[in-house]
């Protein structure tokens, strides 16, 4: 990982650029680029009210159909927006944006055969809108629900259910969530892109049989998907900049991205932008979390140029697939050259801890079944939800710091606060002061971050593979 000055500039090498196009025109001619189809941008909820200061939308949770394999449908359950007569339910759902400062009302019409909640990952609301069984009691089939809460930090978010998670979110509730604000990044393109993976049949239909490995990895799946497509293809302006912003939505995949020849100029994570951007040639993006990037397309591709998925160990021996495609990118027409970065992207600010600050240790287990079975998960020896709730004062500054086995990685999330990682088995992190709210924990490591406790309420604290949280991972603060 390299610092990168503040700005990222523009490489002065049109003088080939001429030769780099017609070229480019050869090599997409002989491509199977014309068989493709464009990848699908989230579509945003309509907002009812006229008011600029306040996006209220009906959402609708329902059975839906979905062809994740072309012409084969499978049952699936999706968002879909209520204001619009005769919407279907998409995977991922429909974007929610807004911009920061807006109070943001969401009528929620739960049309499932089950009970759910709606949690807004990442956001910073009231302890009774965050959308967990322990803020609210459950929506019932057939129930209706009002959230409300105000937009407070810019940044790129996600929204799921958080009862039965691993199935709900398996079946295909989650969408995108962007709060605009902050500092201005004048790119060619803003896009939201939202990563999974499902277990298909060879009738395109969910596999929803869970076997023991499914548990311990959070059902990896046989498909990898972007904004709900397989293999679907983009066109990117030559000579742009654009900023690409990315949620890992899957149960349990990490995935590690790479677009060869070209980097990742990493301007923000969970919490908004970071105050000094960073440049890495791959992204590892854990289950929960939030990376956005800025990418020049400024080189000419050789050959086919995919956004791959490359192998990470995460431990527990997973073979190594090789690199999978994720995303064909296609250089189109020049666009508009990039303009140089604002010099500071966001003032930095710090947890105010030191040397006297508490330091509370979590474990985060597993427990392999001797039989064979699925295994259990539990931090400090407890299993959601038979748990001792972790208390503390509003405003209390404390040091987390969570220890994961030696057998895998876990997502560590916290809900309704970010923090800052201060160090991993005491190496503090190349890149500080910027704000999680989901963090990995490698293997065998012992992870610290600072964090402000600060709003009242009952928060839950999680591993993000959902089937661990489902069997035992998850805990609970209280605020007062
Ligand atoms: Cu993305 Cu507790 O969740
Ligand atoms: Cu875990």
């Amino acid at each position: 990982m390299r610092k990168l000055a503040l700005y990222v500039s523009h490489r002065e090498i049109r003088v080939i650029s001429l030769l780099a196009f017609v070229l480019l025109g050869v090599l997409s001619a002989c491509s199977d680029a014309g068989l493709r189809t464009t990848l699908p941008a989230p579509i945003p909820l309509t907002d009812i009210n006229p008011d600029p200061n306040i996006v209220e939308v009906q959402l609708v949770a329902a059975p839906a159909s979905k062809e994740y394999l072309p012409g084969k449908a499978a049952a699936v359950w999706a968002y879909r927006d209520g204001a619009k007569p005769g919407s279907v339910g998409t995977v991922p759902g429909p974007l929610l944006q807004a911009n920061q400062g807006n109070l943001i009302i969401v009528h929620f019409r739960n049309e499932l055969p089950v009970a759910t909640t709606i949690h807004w990952h990442g956001l910073r609301l009231p302890g009774n809108q965050d959308g967990t069984p322990i803020s609210q009691t459950a929506i019932p089939a057939g129930g209706t629900y009002e959230y409300r809460f105000t937009a407070v930090d810019p940044g790129s978010f996600w929204y799921h259910p958080h009862i039965e998670g691993n199935e709900q979110v398996e079946k295909g509730l989650y969408a995108p969530f962007i709060v605009h604000g902050g500092a201005t990044l004048n790119t060619a393109a803003d896009r939201y892109l939202v990563l999974d993976d499902v277990k298909l049949g060879g009738d395109g239909k969910l596999d929803e049989k869970v076997d023991p490995l499914d548990v311990m990895l959070g059902r990896p799946g046989n498909v990898l998907l972007v904004n709900g497509m397989q293999g679907g293809r983009l066109e990117v302006g030559s000579w742009t900049q654009e900023r690409w912003r990315f949620v890992n939505s899957s149960n349990g995949r990490y995935f590690n991205l790479r677009l060869p020849e070209h980097e990742f100029y990493i301007v923000g994570w969970d919490g908004g932008l970071l105050p000094v951007p960073y440049v890495q040639d791959s992204l590892l993006i854990a289950p929960g979390e939030r990376y956005e990037v800025l990418i020049s397309f400024e080189h000419p591709p050789s050959g086919r140029l995919a956004l791959q998925n490359i192998y990470y160990d995460r431990g527990h021996n997973v073979p190594d697939p090789g690199p999978q495609d994720l995303l064909e990118v296609i250089y189109g027409p020049a666009g508009p050259p990039p303009s140089p970065l604002p010099t500071v992207l966001r003032k930095p600010s710090t947890v105010p801890f030191n040397s006297k600050t508490l330091v509370r240790p979590f474990v985060l287990k597993e427990q392999e079944d001797p039989a064979g079975g699925a295994a259990n998960f539990s931090i400090n020896g407890q299993r959601w939800p038979d748990i001792t709730p972790v208390e503390a004062k509003s405003g209390a500054v404390e040091i987390w710091e969570i220890e994961a086995n030696p057998e895998m990685d876990h997502p560590f999330h916290l809900h309704g606060m970010f923090f800052q990682v201060l160090s991993v088995n005491g190496v503090p992190p190349v890149v500080p002061w910027g704000w999680k709210d989901t963090v990995n924990v490698p293997r065998g490591s012992k992870l610290r971050f600072a964090v402000q406790l600060d709003p009242p309420g009952r928060w839950v604290f999680h591993c993000h593979i959902l089937e661990h949280a489902e069997r035992g991972m998850m805990g609970e603060l209280v605020i007062r």
